[in-house]
């Protein structure tokens, strides 16, 4: 049987209070519509329709071909909005998955097992359910005295003794394509003047047909987010997820508590964190590492055997048994090769150091290629901007520049060569040669 997704998405998310639109929301570095994308990617393996109205540019603009769209000009209601989906989805498949954009903690695991029950449902309508008694507004699952599901009613609606129903409707649905279509198009307007998705359910009990539900095991699932304290607490239940999957399979953290892992990153077996590290974008480490405390890598790559204490890494390539911090900052295009050292305050932007190269103490490298085993001494700089371009400085393999030397951009350093403390170096210094002063010139040959 044939499966589609479709996501609503178009409402405003009043209570966010906020010019963006929620399905925007930051949600551990992606935005919450991500979420919904992902799991619904998982199990129905073809582009999940969304279905978009507040902020409707801004959500295309960001989400791109994650999705296809349909638009609701206006919001009359959950029904409506699935109803938007007919020109796209209209005989082209058997079952329609529905779910929402603000419900992150959903998982693929649980949308596959509703699925595999509407495979076999005869009737037209499976959904799932949720027993707790934090009701959160949602609408109340009513069943007659043999069990079987009647209707539901939505809160605002409800008699005091059917508030009283702690078998909630989260909202997600499996329907049967063939039916779905005419039946929306039966649903009456409600009291609050829209158009209810829910009202599907007491159609087709009215016909005759046996509803189907499916009970989430954890309710945590179903959290939707309606506000910014939804928000925060969605946030914090994913990361203990996140983090836990790691730790079973094999990252130690001192306190998981404080250790922040967006999705998309990936970890190797024995890596160690301690608190206040952040993992964020695409970023892998590598396995035996000992990351923290304090350090934020962004879209980083960082090898096996690593040390990165107290520092900044972004948009960097970290080879493996590199030890670094406390206070580096890696930017954009810095790679460290096998066995780098770089102690504390050192900045590397778009520059390669050489494998076991050495740079411990207040650095700053910009457009610069290092050779192996270089040794950048306390204080260095390359001034690589001139205030309009940005030149290169290359330092040979095994060269030895003294504390405080100001590598003038564009130039040169030669294999073996070394540079006095206090040196200005305005032009290129030949291999094996020492080069000393303001300007700096060379003084004698070195030996090989
Ligand atoms: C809905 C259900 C309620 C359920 C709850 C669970 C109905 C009538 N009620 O209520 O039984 O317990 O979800 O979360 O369905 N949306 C549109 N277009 C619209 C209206 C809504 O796209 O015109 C989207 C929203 O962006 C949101 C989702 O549909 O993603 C749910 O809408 P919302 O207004 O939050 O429904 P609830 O009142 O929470
Ligand atoms: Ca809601």
């Amino acid at each position: 049987m044939k499966l589609a997704s479709v996501i609503l998405a178009a409402g405003q998310g009043k209570r966010m209070k906020s010019d963006l639109p929620k399905a925007l929301h930051p949600l551990l570095g992606k935005p919450l519509a991500w979420y919904a994308l992902e799991a619904a990617k998982q199990v129905v393996h073809s582009t999940p329709v969304m279905v978009i109205g507040h902020g409707a540019d801004q959500v295309r603009q960001v989400l791109g071909d994650q999705a296809e769209y349909v638009q609701q000009e206006t919001q009359l209601g959950t029904g409506h909005a699935v109803m938007q989906a007919e020109p796209v989805l209209a005989g082209k498949c058997d079952l329609i998955l529905v779910t929402y954009i603000d419900m992150p903690l959903l998982t693929a695991g649980t949308l596959g097992k509703l699925v595999e029950q509407a495979r076999t449902n005869p009737g037209s309508v499976s959904m799932l359910t949720v027993t707790t008694i934090e009701t959160r507004g949602f609408g109340r699952l009513l069943r007659n005295t043999q069990g079987e599901v009647k209707a539901i009613v939505e809160e605002a609606q409800a008699t005091p003794e059917q508030l009283d129903i702690h078998e909630l409707n989260p909202g997600v649905y499996c329907f049967r394509e063939g039916w779905l279509w005419e039946a929306l198009k039966r649903i009456q307007l409600s009291p609050k003047g829209e158009y209810y998705l829910t009202d599907l359910v007491g159609l087709a009990v009215s016909e005759g047909q046996t509803v189907q539900t499916l009970s989430v095991d954890d309710p945590n699932e179903v959290i939707g987010i309606n506000n910014r304290v939804h928000l925060a607490q969605a946030g914090a239940l994913l990361q203990q997820r996140i983090n836990h999957q790691w730790m079973l399979a094999g990252v130690s953290m001192v306190d998981p508590s404080s250790t922040y892992i967006e999705p998309g990153v990936t970890l190797g077996q024995d890596t160690l964190l301690w608190p206040g590290t952040y993992l964020r974008g695409e970023t892998c480490i590598g396995s035996d590492c000992v990351i923290g405390p304090d350090t934020i890598i962004q879209d980083t790559t960082v090898g096996d055997h690593c040390t990165l204490l107290a520092s900044v890494l972004e948009g960097a390539v970290v080879e493996d048994h590199v030890d670094m911090g406390p206070y580096c900052h890696l930017r954009k295009g810095a790679h460290l090769a096998k066995g780098v050292h770089m102690g504390n305050f050192g900045e590397v932007k778009n520059s390669t150091l050489g494998p076991g190269a050495k740079m411990g103490h207040f650095s700053y490298l910009g457009d610069a290629t290092v050779g192996a085993e270089a040794n950048i001494g306390a204080g260095t700089i390359t001034c690589n901007f001139d205030g309009t371009r940005k030149y290169a400085t290359e330092i040979g393999e095994g060269a030895f520049i003294g504390s405080d030397t100001m590598l003038v951009a564009p130039v040169k350093v030669g294999a073996g060569a070394k540079t006095g403390a206090g040196a200005v170096v305005t032009k290129d210094i030949p291999p094996h040669t020492l080069a000393v002063g303001v300007p700096a010139r060379v003084i004698k040959e070195l030996k090989k």
